[in-house]
């Protein structure tokens, strides 16, 4: 009898704690999805919804962009902050594009030009 109890009250954690692994295993492929699909709709802002496009004046590799006018992004790498910045208050001669794009388009530009910047 003591056996028995013994064994249920382990199994209870056992149970609770392979449930927690698969929960947290899920949001983490959920995590990756969402992020996956950033990446794509900020190369698609970058490329063809923003306008002017990012590759008139700036290159990136990864978007087969080659404008010279601007530094190279695949040079200065910037921070998610840096692209944020500079697409919500247009430096020099850049655009701001805070009116002509959604928060989320912003958004999935700045994910998507620092993950990708670098030349790879
Ligand atoms: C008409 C040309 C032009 C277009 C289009 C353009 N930029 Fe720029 N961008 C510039 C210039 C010029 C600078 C340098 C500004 C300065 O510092 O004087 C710059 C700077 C930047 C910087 C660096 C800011 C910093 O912190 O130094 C980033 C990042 C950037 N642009 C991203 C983008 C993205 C992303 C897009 C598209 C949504 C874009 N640019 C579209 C001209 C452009």
């Amino acid at each position: 009898m003591p056996f028995c109890l013994l064994a249920r009250a382990t199994r209870v954690p056992v149970v609770l704690l392979a449930g927690l692994t698969f929960a947290a295993s899920l949001a983490i492929a959920s995590d990756e999805a969402a992020n996956d699909a950033a990446l794509e709709l900020g190369k698609e802002v970058f490329l063809n919804v923003a306008a002017p496009p990012c590759g008139v004046c700036h290159v990136l590799a990864d978007a087969e962009a080659a404008g010279t006018i601007a530094p190279s992004l695949d040079e200065l790498q910037p921070t998610f902050d840096e692209v944020h910045q500079a697409m919500t208050s247009g430096p020099g001669a850049m655009p701001d594009y805070s009116a002509s794009l959604s928060d989320e388009e912003i958004d999935a530009v700045a994910a998507y030009v620092s993950a990708v910047a670098g030349g790879n």
